[in-house]
């Protein structure tokens, strides 16, 4: 079930750190490679030694003892395909929760893009604590809420870590999570470049980000990505680089048929100089100067005319508006003939353009509204898959 799956299981100091020596058994009996990250104070409940042998691999603790080149934190996180923090201690929670790096454990999952389980050890009334509730909601992980019953420290109440059997099948079900096998999912990104001359150009403060968001998502949804960018990114799927509207479009206009789905996330110039010169333009002795734009194709509309009526590939488009969201959303939607339309407010300056975060509704073709409150655009992208091929 787990054959050749990389497992990285971090133990927290809990008393239930002991039953975890038995959860790597049923990891590798399942053939997965399981690596093993403690607290320090985990330690304190279990022994490296025994770790290491039911692991088959060495458990690391410091950040700092340095083996090779690479920073363990980061070829850690690159390594595995899923981290599994069990039992997670109300301590590390709120350390996630406020992206704290002061342990190996903390500093991975800060640095970890993929699937994170998260099961939960504590007294009951620590668990009860509403500090410890607030944290654990702000993380967008999978949570394995502790069960019911007699605890280690006397009390009878909600506290003790879930069966490892329900631990054992979320991590099969999460690691093979691949709803968009495949796929072909194709991204547009970032802002496009217009040039005036040699050294200016007309441009905008798309940061790309949630694009590339969109791309990693699907990628680690199992679809086959190519992510169409004005953005200087490196990735391991299909990266076509291109600079101006018109170079988008003859981008997308190749990919086209072989596309099951085009999201177009980037923000593309309405308007392009009418004639470029060759040469830097020099100042004159005028106080004002004038530019001549000219319309580029409206990439969006284009591409859902052309698929004239058929059902692919599935057209998504974005919308930044500053004022108005869903009324204009709503206008754009049905004016540019595309299924799923993902409105963005940029006039908030804790969401949106170059930020982490976003926030968003999602408007589809029946008239349908799902709204994502803020969360980091990850988040906001696997809710956008969710949503659309749910
Ligand atoms: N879009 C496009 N080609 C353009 C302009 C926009 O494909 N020339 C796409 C964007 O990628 C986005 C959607 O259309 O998916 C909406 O972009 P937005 O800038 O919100 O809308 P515009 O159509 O440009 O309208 P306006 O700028 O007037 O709001």
């Amino acid at each position: 079930m787990l054959s050749g799956k990389k497992i990285l299981l971090g133990i927290t100091g809990g008393i239930s750190a002991y039953k975890i020596c038995e959860l790597i058994r049923m990891y590798k009996r399942a053939n997965a490679d399981v690596k093993v990250v403690c607290t320090p104070n985990a330690l304190k409940f279990v022994t490296k030694l025994t770790l290491q042998n039911l692991s088959k691999n060495e458990v690391s603790v410091d950040e700092f003892d340095v083996k090779n080149y690479n920073p363990e934190h980061i070829s850690l996180a690159d390594w595995a395909d899923i981290t599994v923090i069990a039992p997670v201690t109300a301590n590390t929670i709120s350390k996630i929760a406020f992206g704290i790096c002061d342990n190996l454990l903390t500093s991975i999952v800060c640095a970890f893009k993929k699937p994170v389980i998260l099961a939960p050890a504590m007294n009951c009334n620590m668990w009860e604590n509403p500090i410890i509730r607030e944290n654990l909601n702000k993380l967008h992980f999978t949570i394995l809420e502790p069960e019911s019953g007699y605890l280690a420290c006397g009390y009878e109440g909600k506290g003790r870590l879930c069966s490892l059997e329900k631990i054992f099948e979320k991590t099969v079900e999460l690691v093979n999570y691949k709803p968009l096998n495949g796929k072909k999912i194709v991204v547009t990104s970032g802002g496009t470049i217009e040039d005036i001359d040699p050294v200016r150009y007309i441009s905008n403060y798309s940061s790309g980000k949630m694009g590339t968001a969109l791309a990693d998502c699907a990628k680690n949804l199992g679809a086959d990505v190519i992510l169409i960018t004005a953005c200087d990114v490196k990735k391991d799927y299909e990266v076509i680089q291109v600079k101006s509207a018109l170079d988008m479009k003859s981008a997308l206009d190749e990919k086209f048929n072989c596309a099951d789905c085009i999201i177009m996330a980037a923000a593309v110039a309405d308007y392009r100089v009418k004639n470029y010169s060759r040469e830097k333009i020099k100042k004159t002795a005028e106080d004002e100067m004038t530019l001549h734009l000219v319309k580029n194709p409206d990439i969006l509309s284009e591409i859902c005319k052309k698929r004239n009526g058929a059902k692919l590939p599935l057209i998504v488009g974005f919308c930044a508006e500053s004022q108005n969201l869903l009324e204009n959303a709503k206008e754009k939607l049905l004016n540019k003939g595309c299924d799923y339309l993902i409105a963005n407010d940029i006039s908030r300056r804790d969401i949106g353009f170059a930020s982490d975060y976003n926030e968003v509704t999602i408007l589809d073709k029946n008239g349908g509204t799902v709204k994502l409150n803020r969360a980091d655009k990850m988040t906001i992208a696997y809710k956008i898959f969710e949503a659309i091929y749910g």
